[in-house]
């Protein structure tokens, strides 16, 4: 197994419109990278909407507000999920990430920061939308996957976040999944039309990570939460996730160590255009 030196590689699983499909995407991709031998750490970055644990059917003994609280330390909040994948929970009806305060949010991230030095890949499930503090939590991955469905409003959504994306943080490394798709060229024409429409008006290279077909089994997976049994990962949207994830990690693992990129400290030491935009 390679990994960078810099360590953890931070994928974010994004998404303009809600409900298409990221906390699935982001545990489907989390056990790929587990399979594939990675020390991986998922976190539920949509705080206050507990997603990961529910799907996982796993249940939080303590939340991040307890951290916020003092009550307990951050790695108190680990949950182990299967085939070794280690999880922090968001937990559920307290302050959304938007509603937390700078110092608490810094406060936070920088106990992530600390867990996550120790693992190959750190996974990021984030909320839906444009809002500052979910495109902040975006801005520290390497890479950013955009999970959109072939549904118009899904994809004007999708557009709408690489444009507000690119406008307050620079262009970042953005690759589409189709995901929900009918067919493969379904899925491909959704890529096609989001990517002529990001080069056409932000003169932006959107990449392309894959598409995850319309699978009855993930649903009933998630109606049963047992999304990590091991017959999902021979469906074909399994198969697609698991395809989708040895890409986007050899595709970073390859490239020459940029040290100039961004992690997860860039949140503690934001640069001054980050923190206005926060
Ligand atoms: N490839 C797929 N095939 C079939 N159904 C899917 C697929 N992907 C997602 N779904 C369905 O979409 C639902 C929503 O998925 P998920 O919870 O991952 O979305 P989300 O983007 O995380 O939502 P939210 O924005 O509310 O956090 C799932 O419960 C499942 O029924
Ligand atoms: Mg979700």
């Amino acid at each position: 197994m390679n990994v960078r030196q810099k360590k953890p590689l931070i994928l974010s699983i994004a998404s303009g419109k809600g409900g298409v499909g990221k906390t699935i995407t982001t545990v489907n991709m989390a056990l790929a990278a587990r399979r594939m031998g990675y020390k991986t750490l998922l976190l539920d970055g949509d705080f206050g909407l507990a997603n990961v644990d529910i799907v996982l059917g796993l249940k939080a003994r303590y939340t991040i507000q307890d951290v916020l609280d003092g009550e307990v330390e951050m790695e108190d909040t680990l949950l182990d999920g299967p085939l070794g994948l280690k999880i922090i929970p968001s937990g559920s009806g307290f302050a959304r990430l938007a509603d937390l305060k700078l110092t608490q949010r810094i406060r936070l991230l920088d106990k992530i920061s600390e867990i996550a030095q120790e693992y190959d890949v750190l996974f990021i499930d984030t909320g839906a939308g444009i809002s500052e503090s979910v495109l902040h939590l975006n801005s520290v991955a390497d890479a950013i996957l955009l999970v959109t469905t072939p549904e118009p409003h899904a994809q004007t959504d999708a557009y709408a976040f690489v444009k507000v994306m690119c406008e307050k943080y620079g262009k970042r490394r953005i690759s589409l999944i189709a995901n929900q798709a009918v067919s493969d060229a379904q899925g491909h024409k959704v890529y096609q039309n989001l990517a002529d429409v990001a080069k056409r008006f932000l003169d932006f290279d959107l990449g392309f990570a894959g598409v995850v077909p319309k699978d009855a089994v993930v649903q009933r997976s998630v109606m049963m939460q047992r999304v990590a049994d091991d017959q999902v990962k021979h469906t074909l949207s399994g198969q697609a996730w698991n395809e989708i994830t040895r890409k986007t990690i050899e595709s970073l693992v390859s490239e020459p160590k940029d040290d100039s990129s961004r992690g997860l400290s860039d949140l503690l030491f934001p640069n001054f255009g980050a923190l206005r935009a926060l």
